[in-house]
Formats: C-alpha cells, structure tokens, sequence
C-alpha cells in the first residue's frame, strides 16, 4: 500500500524540526523518516522534498545538511530554554514545547510582556475534543449552522463546564501565574484573552499569584456567543434569548509588581508602563475589532485564531519603551508573534501540539506579512 499523500514530506519537516537548531546531514533525516514510516524512502524523495522548501522552510548548511530556515543555536530563544525543536523567523521564536515546562526552563526576571489567548475549558484542546470538532460533531465545541451559505466556526462551549472543570480551571490559572511570575521583569504586563462567563474565576486565580490586577481591555467584537432562544423550543418563546448576544471579549490586564517609581522601573527594566499609541493618544482599554478575517484563517487555521489588527495593538502596548521579549506560552497558530514580528519586537512562544506547531511554523510569516490597518493609528475606536 502506497503511503498517503504528504506523509514523507509532513515526516521530513517533524525530523528537521525536532533536531533544531542542529542541522542534520542527508543521510540522518533519511534514516529517521524511514524509521518514523517504518519503511524505505528513496534517498531522491527525501533530497527533492528538502530541496522543493529551501529556503523558504528549510537551510542548507555545509555539504548536503538542512535545518529550518532562520533558526540559529546562538538566538536568543534558543538560549533561553532547553534545546528542543524550534522555529525562528527573525525575532520571533516559537518552540515547541509544554509552556510549564519551558517556563521552569526560562531564566528568571527575562520576560518583558506577555499576550496570551490561554485553553479556557482545558478539555476542548486534548486531540479526544479536537477529533470532534473536526467531525463536527460537538463536544466541548459548539459548530454554529452555516449563515447565508457560509460555513462559521467552531466555539468552545464554556457553558458545559460543571464544577469539578471550574475548579481545575483555577488550578490551571494559578499554577500558570506561580510558573510565569519569577519570570517576568519587575514592570511586566500581562495580557491574558478571557471570556464574560470565566473571567472573574481566571483574574481571581492569577491574582492569588502576586501579579497585580491592572484592568481589562475590551474587544469590541460581535462573537457568535449568546442570543439563541430556547433550546427545543424556539417557536414557543420567539421573543426569548436564553443569554445576551456577546459583543465585547475581556482581555485581563495584569503588571508584576514594580521596584520603585514607575520611572525609576522603566529605567531599570524598561517596563513598568505601557506604550502610548502617539503624543496625543494614550493606548485605552477598549479597542474595536473585527471577527478574524478570512484571509487570516486560510492562511493558518486554528480554531481559537484571533486577528493581526487587535493583537498588534495589544502586543505593541505592552512594552512601554518597545524593549524586550514579548512571550505567548500557549501560541495556537503563532499570531501573536507574527504580531510582535509585525510591531518590530522580540517574541518568544510555546505551543504543546505538533499539528498546531507546524501550522504556526508556516503561519508566522504570512500573517506578519499581512497588512492591516493596526497599531498606532490615530484613533483606535475609529480603525
Ligand atoms: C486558545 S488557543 C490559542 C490560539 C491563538 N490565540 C491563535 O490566534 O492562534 C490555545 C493553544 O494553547 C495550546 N496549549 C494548550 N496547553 C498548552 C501547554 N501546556 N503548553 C503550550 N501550549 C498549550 C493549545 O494547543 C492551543 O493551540
């Protein structure tokens, strides 16, 4: 039986990767694809595959030995956690890698900002709940009927949660917030994406942790969340919603405490603040978007992927004087660090699944290549 299309192509890349930064000569990718398809590849597939995404995916070094395109051993991101397989664009290094492992391996007091979109239900992302949401078919996840023809995405069902979930959830959030805290330099802020129906439980859990709660910034977006009648019984109650149409999303804000003034902190850590949007314009706490655009989810489809204008925005604020590393610890398809990419700042990422890794790996640099009317605008309710 013939292997199914892509397999030596998906196992080249998961063989470069999982060696980065070292390159691999010809002869030891081809070993370990072989291995990893349990039969012979023809030493021609395996050089025309390499050959076919250099330089673009792959770099060739020396005589016949590949690595991924732009990851270097000496870039900062390499240097900050265990070797293990990573990409880098520039700036920008996304690894692939448990959060809560990279960040016990991530030196103290060298994060500058972090902007994540965290899992909510810890459930809808284990492949179980993946599997059917692909199928279509629920679970954790709700898959919304086509509208006027157009077929809207999949939405974690927060609402399904029972106790035991919510307690674990704060678990979770308490446990990230321990991990993150001696991370981050005195003055860094903490942007974490959340939802009206868990953010008290996730700002409560974090701020057990000692970060200092700043706020929330407001996405102004129209979600698919909400205003449906009654279930079983649309027709008897036409005129009922069982919950308000959402159309804003909170993104918690947090800081770790500062050491001294702000002014003496900027100085020290450069962080403490955040960065105004012009002279005249300070960054504020509600921001209009959009739901993501279609070009974004062709170009990296993950079913949580938030869009490059909001994220810009956000990304750019939180390092006051544009200095240091912005992380995302649960990246998804890399979109905040294409929007680092795109702001001109260093980014560091994690992301636990391989399919997800791999899709942030092509998505990165084709969503920070994407033009979007973003960051520094002159008023940002006006975008
Ligand atoms: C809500 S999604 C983020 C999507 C992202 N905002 C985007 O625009 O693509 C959360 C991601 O965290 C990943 N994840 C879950 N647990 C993780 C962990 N322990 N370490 C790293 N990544 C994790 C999931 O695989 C998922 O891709």
């Amino acid at each position: 039986m013939g292997l199914p299309p892509g397999s030596v192509r998906d196992a080249i890349y998961d063989v470069v990767s999982g060696a980065c930064p070292a390159p691999l000569p010809l002869d030891e990718i081809q070993r370990r694809v072989e291995r990893r398809l349990g039969r012979s590849v023809p030493r021609s597939s395996i050089r025309s595959g390499l050959q076919l995404k250099t330089p673009d995916q792959y770099l060739r070094v020396g005589r016949g030995s590949y690595s991924l395109a732009g990851v270097t051993a000496s870039n900062p991101g390499a240097s900050m956690a265990e070797p293990g397989p990573c990409v880098t664009f520039g700036d920008a290094t996304l690894h692939h890698a448990d959060a809560f492992e990279w960040l016990a391996s991530c030196p103290d007091q060298s994060i500058h900002g972090v902007v994540t979109d965290p899992p909510y239900g810890l459930v809808e992302y284990r492949p179980d709940e993946l599997a059917k949401m692909r199928a279509g078919r629920g679970g954790v996840w709700r898959i919304p009927p086509s509208f006027d023809g157009n077929a809207r995405s999949p939405l974690p069902r927060f609402s399904v949660l029972g106790e035991e979930d919510l307690a674990n959830l704060e678990v979770f959030f308490n446990r990230f917030g321990q991990a993150l805290f001696p991370k981050l330099v005195p003055g860094a802020h903490v942007v974490v994406a959340s939802n009206p129906l868990l953010s008290h439980r996730v700002a409560y859990s974090l701020g057990q942790t000692g970060l200092e709660r700043r706020g929330e910034i407001i996405r102004l977006v129209q979600t698919m969340r909400g205003g449906d009648r009654p279930k079983n019984a649309h027709d008897e109650y036409r005129g009922v919603s069982v919950m308000p149409r959402s159309q804003w999303e909170p993104w918690l804000l947090f800081r770790r405490p500062l050491e001294g003034t702000v002014a003496a902190n900027l100085a020290k850590w450069r962080t403490g603040g955040l960065r105004r949007i012009s002279d005249r314009l300070p960054f504020g706490d509600v921001i209009k978007s959009s739901p993501t655009r279609p070009a974004e989810r062709r170009l990296a489809p993950h079913p949580s992927l938030k869009p490059q204008a909001f994220l810009r925005e956000i990304v750019r604020a939180v390092l006051p004087l544009g200095e240091g590393v912005v992380l995302d610890p649960f990246a998804g398809s890399g979109s905040t660090l294409a929007a680092a990419l795109a702001v001109g700042y260093r980014c560091l990422g994690t992301e636990v699944n391989a399919e997800y890794f791999e899709l942030a790996a092509r998505a990165i640099p084709a969503l920070a290549a994407l033009r979007t009317n973003s960051a520094g605008a002159a008023n940002p309710l006006d975008r």
